[in-house]
């Protein structure tokens, strides 16, 4: 294979220096216009392409970005991480997307493979609640944003929405919708989202004046679509069914929504759903989710651009915590039918030739 072509095949080429060719490509303001026109031609007609880890280690920084997230395969971290390649791409910078399946080894080794890279920053949602990640990062000097993920700490910067309020929405609802048996499919313990959300949902209770024994909860091992199937069919096979699911996230509920169409369990008539995240696909399911909406590709872009901002001002940067406030989107999975309730408009008196009054 054919050597690649270096700078100083440019130089040659173009007929100047090396500094000159690193000139136009670092701070092209300082190299006359036709020669800098010459250095382009040249790096055209030969095809070069710069030396971006060799430049890194020059340098000392990266224009890239790391984002570990719990699981590619959930539409709610993809949303998120269009916002955040839409923010650093403006900002100059690549992305590089890794995913920890929820695994604390993956997750270790995946920021051990950032650092190395030397990357600008980090952006994760970590597996756990505990800080080790972040501050093995920020000992190495790499700026970090806690994303989905809310922290007291005050030397690091977080994006989060307030998922507590969200399950408080989701299960309020329900309860104005007449539902008397709820059951919550919750996620692992250590998926602090959903401790949130089940936290908000037993608010919402309370708040009602309901007795606790209105809302059940089911564990699932992990919040994706088999295990939403899964606790579908538990829950159906009992004697005593729930009238009402609210689920931890969007996959749980979709796949809670097959096992229903799969019993010939009526939604919402016999059971109504609920989900969390209003991915795309809620929308488009088969019976319209109901769902607690995530600002995602803001929560993307906002987190981004802080570490960014960090990395790039360090000194200066003034850490903050957002945290985005969800919203309930309401469709058919959860929209109760109300009952038909006719009523009987008495003629006036004049007109009541033959009845009592
Ligand atoms: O990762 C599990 C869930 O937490 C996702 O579905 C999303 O809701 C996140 O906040």
């Amino acid at each position: 294979m054919k050597a690649p072509i270096g700078i100083r095949d440019v130089a040659l080429r173009a007929e100047v220096s090396v500094g000159t060719v690193s000139n136009v490509l670092n701070r092209p303001d300082v190299v006359a216009a036709a020669t800098r026109a010459r250095v382009l031609a040249a790096i055209d007609a030969l095809g070069y392409v710069r030396n971006e880890p060799a430049r890194q280690l020059r340098s000392g920084t990266a224009r890239t970005i790391g984002l570990v997230v719990l699981d590619v395969g959930n539409p709610f971290f993809t949303d998120v991480a269009r916002g955040v390649e839409e923010a650093a791409s403006e900002a100059g910078h690549a992305v590089i997307l890794c995913n920890s399946g929820e695994s604390v080894t993956k997750e270790r080794g995946h920021v051990e493979l950032l650092a190395a890279q030397r990357v600008h920053g980090v952006l994760i949602t970590p597996v756990q609640s505990g800080p080790a990640q972040v501050r093995w990062l920020r000992e190495r000097g790499i700026s970090v944003v806690l994303l989905d993920h809310p922290t007291a700490e005050a030397d690091l910067c977080s994006v989060a929405v307030d998922d507590r309020h969200g399950g408080e929405l989701a299960v309020t609802h329900l309860l104005a919708e007449g539902c008397e048996r709820i059951v919550m499919v919750t996620g692992p313990a250590g998926i602090h989202q959903a401790a949130e959300r089940h936290r908000g949902a037993r608010d919402a209770i309370r708040l009602a004046g309901r007795p606790p024994e209105v809302l059940e909860v089911l564990t699932a091992p992990a919040l994706n679509v088999a295990c939403g199937l899964r606790a579908g069919e538990q829950l159906l096979a009992r004697t005593v069914r729930p009238d009402a699911v609210f689920c931890a996230n969007d996959l749980l509920a979709l796949g809670l929504l097959q096992a229903a169409v799969r019993a010939g369990v009526r939604v919402p008539e016999d059971l109504a759903i609920v989900g969390y995240d209003d991915i795309d696909f809620a929308a488009a399911a088969a019976v319209p989710l109901t769902s607690v909406r995530q600002p995602r590709h803001e929560l993307g872009r906002t987190a981004a651009a802080l570490v960014i901002a960090e990395s790039q001002s360090p000194a200066e940067h003034e850490h903050r915590h957002e945290v985005f406030t969800p919203e309930l989107i309401v469709r058919e999975s959860s929209r109760r039918p109300r009952p038909s309730r006719h009523f009987h408009v008495k003629a006036p008196p004049e007109e009541r030739k033959n009845e009592w009054i």
